[in-house]
């Protein structure tokens, strides 16, 4: 059961069939453009939406909002150093920003950032500062976010020390919300520490990778999640973290570091883009909040719920007729799409069919990680399809019970049956660069069988 009783509630809106299509179509089928109140349970990300304890709302009117040395601030600071033990804590407004200082004071222009998968944002930010993203996931086994160990040695040699980092992404979300385990990590740690390269993790979801390491490795069974954790940060130089996801507050982000220059020069950057570094680009009532939920998120009872919830989720959504990636992480479901909809190739967006389906259906809103998000386009315009056509269904922290995603499953079982009469869809209108956000799009008609 949910480790939580429920203080506060808000109604969800409520649309019949001919609303949700006629909302759709006002969105050009984006999910992107839909308000929310034309939404009835959101599982499009589970960042920035997580519902605040009592304790954190408590610690909001604590709330130090001095420009220069807050109090609020030592409290975050000092939340973080414990955590990660990294002496250098500077406050973001969120994970991109983090991500925009460390590698533009980091990397020189051709330089690579290596990583199991770079997020979208933290791929446009290396390629920003003039640097290259190459993904290297090892996706076999229980630790299907692992970074590929043996690749990255091989590019280390290869590439005449054009290597400036290595990220980890804990877990990995663009990978299908697996986690890396702690042997990975020694692993990558060790391959760093002699080509003389510097290790950083994207510590957006480093509670749920510890619990799932406790869960899944073998030896990490007696130790609590906090200590896994702490385990994860001391083999990193430092972290570029989203705190909208497990700092369990609405806005935040953080970088931390070891090295005294590269922290210097990245603190500068903090004060011309963010803010002074004792609060970045947060109010002291944000950094009271984050500060509050960094302790919360580790906690066994939490944690356990969370998985609990995704893996039963998965096995309802399997049990309606929709293939999930197994075993399931804890942020999210993620749905192969491909093999729902083997009748819609890459190029009509398969999971993004998909998308659309479920709201159509139940006012449902998710999120396609596929080809529209992740394909490429070539100089001819031809779409060049991404490895995976997956949906997510990312899981709000504390917010819906299981009643609601029993709704969801209910509702995805009700699609799956009719599957083959899905359509595929067109890009009517797109921007070249993250097409995906304000896209607009069409249904495909699809021929009768006699035509
Ligand atoms: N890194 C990872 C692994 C993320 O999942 C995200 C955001 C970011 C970095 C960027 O952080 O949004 O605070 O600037 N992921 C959200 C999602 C948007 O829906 O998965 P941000």
């Amino acid at each position: 059961m949910e480790p939580f009783r429920i203080k506060m509630v808000e109604p969800l809106p409520s649309l019949d069939r001919s609303q949700r299509a006629k909302a759709l179509r006002a969105a050009d089928y984006n999910l992107f453009r839909l308000e929310s109140d034309q939404v009835i349970i959101d599982l499009f990300t589970d960042s920035g939406t997580s519902a605040m304890s009592a304790e954190q709302w408590a610690a909001l009117m604590r709330g130090d909002e001095a420009y220069a040395g807050a109090v609020s601030f030592r409290r975050f600071e000092q939340v973080l150093r414990e955590l990660t033990g990294h002496p250098y804590v500077l406050p973001t407004h969120q994970g991109r920003a983090a991500e925009r200082i460390l590698f533009s004071s980091l990397l020189r222009p051709g330089q690579i950032s290596v990583s199991n998968t770079h997020f979208d944002t933290t791929r446009a930010n290396v390629e920003l500062a003039g640097g290259r993203a190459v993904d290297l996931p090892y996706t076999e086994g229980d630790f299907q976010g692992d970074l590929d160990v043996a690749a990255l040695k091989d590019l280390l040699n290869r590439s005449c020390g054009q290597v400036a980092c290595v990220v980890v992404t804990v877990t990995n979300n663009a990978g299908g919300g697996q986690p890396v385990s702690m042997a990975n990590l020694k692993a990558v740690r060790s391959v760093c520490t002699e080509a003389g390269v510097p290790l950083f993790l994207d510590a957006a979801r480093f509670a749920e990778n510890a619990y799932l390491i406790i869960q899944r490795e073998p030896g990490y069974a007696a130790y609590s999640p906090r200590e896994v954790a702490e385990k994860m940060f001391a083999l990193a130089d430092g972290c570029v973290a989203s705190l909208k996801k497990d700092g369990i507050a609405n806005m935040g982000g953080a970088l931390t570091l070891r090295d005294d220059v590269l922290a210097a020069r990245c603190k500068e950057l903090l004060i011309a883009t963010e803010g002074f570094p004792t609060y970045g680009g947060l109010a002291g009532r944000d950094l009271e909040a984050l500060a509050q939920g960094l302790l919360e998120v580790t906690d066994p009872a939490y944690l356990a719920h969370r998985a609990e919830t995704a893996s039963w989720f998965a096995r309802q959504l399997e049990k309606a007729g929709l293939p999930c990636v197994q075993p399931a992480g804890c942020h999210a479901v993620y749905v192969d799409a491909r093999r729902l909809l083997p009748h819609i190739p890459p190029e009509q967006f398969p999971a993004h069919a998909l998308a659309c389906e479920l709201y159509l259906e139940a006012g449902v809103r998710t999120f396609e990680v596929g080809t529209l998000s992740f394909g490429r386009v070539a100089d001819d315009g031809a779409e060049l399809p991404a490895d995976k056509e997956l949906l997510r269904l990312a899981l709000p922290r504390r917010v819906y019970t299981r009643s609601h995603l029993a709704y969801v499953a209910a509702a995805a079982g009700i699609v799956a049956s009719r599957a083959e009469r899905v359509p595929g869809y067109r890009i009517v209108e797109a921007p070249k660069a993250l097409r995906h956000f304000t896209a607009r799009l069409a249904p495909i008609e699809r021929r009768k069988e006699s035509e």
